[in-house]
């Protein structure tokens, strides 16, 4: 009981103040809510369904990134939803944060252009 007391204090007293340059801006801007993510009230745990419900299905997804590219064309970047390495496994916060400044991974090997997330 006490430890589900906290968790609820956790999350609605440590939201962000300033969450400039992220994707809850363009998000908020929607009138979204909280739970449209945080299903069940709960702080942290956010899977892929729950973007997936809106952003899905994971195909949809896959061909609005998608681009003709030839391999190793460095003009164009790769489509970051179906990769060379791993397909469509990734989890989206492997890329996509909400709260804070998202970071693509494949940057941590590459230098691909996207715009910026
Ligand atoms: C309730 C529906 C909904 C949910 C849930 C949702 N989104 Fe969105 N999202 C939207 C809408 C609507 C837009 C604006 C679409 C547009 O501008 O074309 C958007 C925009 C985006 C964009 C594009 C922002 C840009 O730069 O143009 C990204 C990336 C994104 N969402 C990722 C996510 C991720 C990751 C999750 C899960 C944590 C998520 N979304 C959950 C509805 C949702
Ligand atoms: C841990 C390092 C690492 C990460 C992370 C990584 N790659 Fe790679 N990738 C490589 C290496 C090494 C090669 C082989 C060398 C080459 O061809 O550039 C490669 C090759 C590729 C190629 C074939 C070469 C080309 O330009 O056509 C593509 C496409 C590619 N990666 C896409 C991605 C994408 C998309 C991501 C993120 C989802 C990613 N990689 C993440 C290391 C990585
Ligand atoms: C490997 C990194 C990576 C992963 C994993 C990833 N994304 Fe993305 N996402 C990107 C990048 C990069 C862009 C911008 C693509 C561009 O430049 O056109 C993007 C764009 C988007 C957009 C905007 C699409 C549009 O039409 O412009 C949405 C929505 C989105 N991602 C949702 C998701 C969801 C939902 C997941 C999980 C199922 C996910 N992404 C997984 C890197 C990623
Ligand atoms: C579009 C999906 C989405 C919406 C809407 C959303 N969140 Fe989140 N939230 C996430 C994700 C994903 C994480 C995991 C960390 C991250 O990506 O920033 C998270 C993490 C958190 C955390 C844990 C602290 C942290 O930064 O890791 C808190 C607290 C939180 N959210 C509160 C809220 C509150 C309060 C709202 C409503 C005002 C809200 N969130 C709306 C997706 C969302």
């Amino acid at each position: 009981m006490k430890r589900l007391f906290v968790s609820i204090l956790i999350f609605s007293a440590s939201v962000p103040s300033v969450w400039a340059n992220q994707l809850s801006q363009k998000h908020a801007k929607l009138g979204m809510e909280c739970q449209a993510c945080h299903i069940n009230n709960k702080a942290v745990l956010v899977e892929d369904e729950a973007c997936l419900v809106c952003h899905g299905p994971i195909s949809k997804l896959v061909a609005s990134t998608h681009r003709d590219r030839k391999p190793h064309d460095t003009a164009v970047s790769p489509n970051p939803h179906n990769s060379a390495h791993y397909g469509t496994t990734l989890s989206c916060f492997t890329c996509h944060s909400e709260h804070k400044q998202s970071e693509i991974y494949c940057h941590q090997c590459h230098a691909f252009k996207y715009k910026s997330l």
